[in-house]
């Protein structure tokens, strides 16, 4: 045994004898396990490597059509009483949810391997950073945590004998002696992933996809870790974070909430289009917010690596995410081209003449399905990204200065705004709403309100959660961050997008890093403070003068059509809801109101 901590020797022994693997692995995190892995998953058919000289180092995954996705409906947050999960969680007694689990997971890894997986989410020996252990049985979830965590001896000794928290991961596809495996065991109709907040407990059974499988992410790094922020007095963000260079050489840090499939990715790793900017990755998708002595919120990103969606990531559209993933990468239901490679919808502008699709079959342009899956995904060490920041690892973290928020909206919500306070940022978050997409099951293009991007990885009461918002607002010396809210989607009446976006979103960024630096002018409004058209800088973009005004117009009736839209929102959480917020929205009327009787 790599290990002496007596919690987590027992702790893999009751899961032997619940599970009941043919064997067991103490994984170490090496070369030498990784390349083990990726053979199994050769072996079994469940990968395929890429050509070497292609792409070093990497390989191709291909799930089942049953298993594409985070599994929201099967998704639960076991606290022991239900207002504690609040109304945006599925909820289950814990007692009856450990029953449930104890009967499917009895037996589970016959004919399997099981895997004990240690892993530190962040830096290893950061303050900031937390350490959980996975058991899983599935290769592909060894391989792909090598890539998205720090795994292994190293996390052992930082562990000693100090408390982890537990993910149990099964695919819960037990083997009978001689059966032959399936190239992706699953048990669709049998999928758990469980959340006891109380006791920090993770389990997750009958998927081997991504988020329901990959432990560290959002069940640890978002959904249990909220959940102990709150307790211990910090926050656990489904945020990017990146480092801001203007010209003159000055830094800021800047964190930023987007639902799934907002271009989080993208923005953390823009190629600003202002001459003499620089944008440097800390995060693409979670950020771990502590204060320091000072008084200012410090960041760390608890992952190692991207688990970006790839259809749509092109050299124009996200060159550093490409080159991030030119080898030593995972990819999982993209299309497999004839020379060994990859390929997905908008990597290039005319597609291969002939692929094999993401289930298999031969494909050509004329087929009527896309080739990659639209939620199909990379998964590269985030080290390799051309633009990540050397501090990107500094156990410390980065001061924040600013957070973004920010949905898909095609109408009312302007281009950018700055909260007037903690507390009107923290209304802004709970604000954000956004079209659906495939990262998760539902209706495509249907709006849901995603407050602070945290609606499917909030551990628990949505309601408390913002009270805890409002709450670090409150605390004695904070320097807190300035809250913006930015929308890159607003269109036009022809129904086009009126923002470029992409590298042009830099201009915007721009303005957030000079109204932290007290550099850039601001307009206040009823709805929060915007820029002159003056301070923005649009030179250079083709953007013709009504859609420029319309990207700053401030839509009193649209804002004051919104309110009962998010007065009712706010009833469903009942008294849970802080009484902040609702004052927030009277003084929002208000405003409005009076803007509106001012131009009448
Ligand atoms: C993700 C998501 O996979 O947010 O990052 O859905
Ligand atoms: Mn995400």
């Amino acid at each position: 045994m790599p290990t002496s901590n007596k919690k987590l020797l027992a702790w893999v022994n009751d899961l032997v004898d619940l599970c009941q693997p043919d064997a067991v692995v103490w994984c170490d995190g090496s070369k030498q396990e990784w390349e083990t892995m990726c053979q199994i998953m050769v072996n079994t058919g469940t990968a395929k490597k890429l050509d070497e000289n292609k792409r070093p180092n990497s390989y191709y995954v291909r799930s089942v059509p049953e298993d594409v996705a985070r599994v929201e409906d099967r998704t639960f947050i076991c606290s022991e009483k239900q207002e504690d999960a609040g109304p945006t969680n599925n909820w289950c007694d814990p007692a009856e949810m450990r029953e449930t689990l104890n009967g499917l997971f009895n037996g589970c890894m016959k004919g399997r391997t099981m895997y004990v997986i240690p892993f530190n989410m962040g830096p290893i020996g950061s303050d900031i950073s937390q350490i959980g252990v996975e058991v899983s049985d599935s290769p592909y979830v060894v391989a792909s945590m090598h890539i998205m965590a720090r795994v292994g001896n190293a996390v052992l000794e930082t562990l000693g004998n100090d408390d982890f928290v537990p993910c149990v991961h099964t695919v819960g596809a037990p083997l009978e002696p001689g059966q032959q495996d399936a190239p992706w065991p699953c048990n669709p109709d049998n999928r758990y992933i469980v959340h006891y907040p109380e006791t920090r407990e993770i389990w997750s059974h009958g998927s081997g996809y991504g988020g329901n499988a990959l432990l560290g992410k959002k069940c640890f790094a978002l959904r249990i870790a909220s959940s102990m922020g709150r307790e211990e007095g910090w926050l656990a963000e489904h945020m990017l974070i990146m480092k801001l260079t203007n010209p003159e050489g000055e830094t800021q840090y800047v964190a930023g909430a987007f639902p799934s499939a907002c271009g989080k990715t993208n923005l953390a790793m823009i190629t600003p289009s202002l001459p003499g900017w620089k944008v440097e990755t800390i995060g693409d998708d979670i950020c771990w917010m502590k204060f320091g002595e000072d008084g200012q919120l410090y960041a760390i990103n608890p992952e190692a690596g991207f688990f970006g969606v790839a259809p749509g990531t092109s050299m124009a559209s996200n060159a550093n995410a490409m080159l991030s993933m030119t080898k030593n990468s995972i990819f999982t239901n993209v299309a497999e081209t004839d020379d060994g490679d990859v390929w997905w919808e908008g990597m290039t502008e005319t597609p291969p003449a002939h692929l094999i699709d993401w289930k298999g079959n031969d494909w050509t342009p004329d087929s009527d399905t896309p080739a990659a899956h639209p939620n199909a995904r990379f998964t590269a060490p985030a080290e390799q990204c051309p633009v990540i920041a050397d501090e990107w690892q500094d156990p410390e973290g980065v001061p924040i200065s600013a957070i973004l928020f920010g949905g898909r909206r095609a109408s009312v919500v302007p281009l950018v705004t700055e909260a007037l306070d903690w507390n009107h940022g923290t209304f802004m978050g709970t604000i954000i709403a956004s079209e659906m997409t495939a990262a998760a099951f539902g209706t495509i293009g249907k709006l849901r309100r995603d407050p602070m991007a945290m609606l499917p990885f909030c551990g628990y009461n949505m309601a408390d959660y913002w009270g805890h918002w409002l709450k670090m607002g409150h605390k004695q010396g904070a320097k807190l961050p300035k809250v913006f809210y930015v929308n890159w989607f607003r269109k036009n009446d022809a129904g086009k997008f009126m923002w470029p976006g992409f590298g042009e979103n830099s201009r915007v960024l721009k303005w957030i890093f000079e109204r932290c630096n007290g550099k850039a002018e601001a307009l206040a409004t009823p709805i929060g403070m915007m820029p002159t058209l003056e301070a923005i800088d649009m030179d250079g973009l083709d953007i013709n003068e009504t859609d420029k005004a319309n990207l700053f117009r401030v839509d009193i009736e649209g804002w004051l059509q919104e309110l009962p839209s998010i007065k009712d929102y706010y009833e469903s959480f009942g008294s849970h809801l802080p009484e902040e917020l609702w004052q927030q929205i009277a003084e929002l009327k208000k405003r409005l109101e009076s803007e509106q009787q001012a131009v009448a």
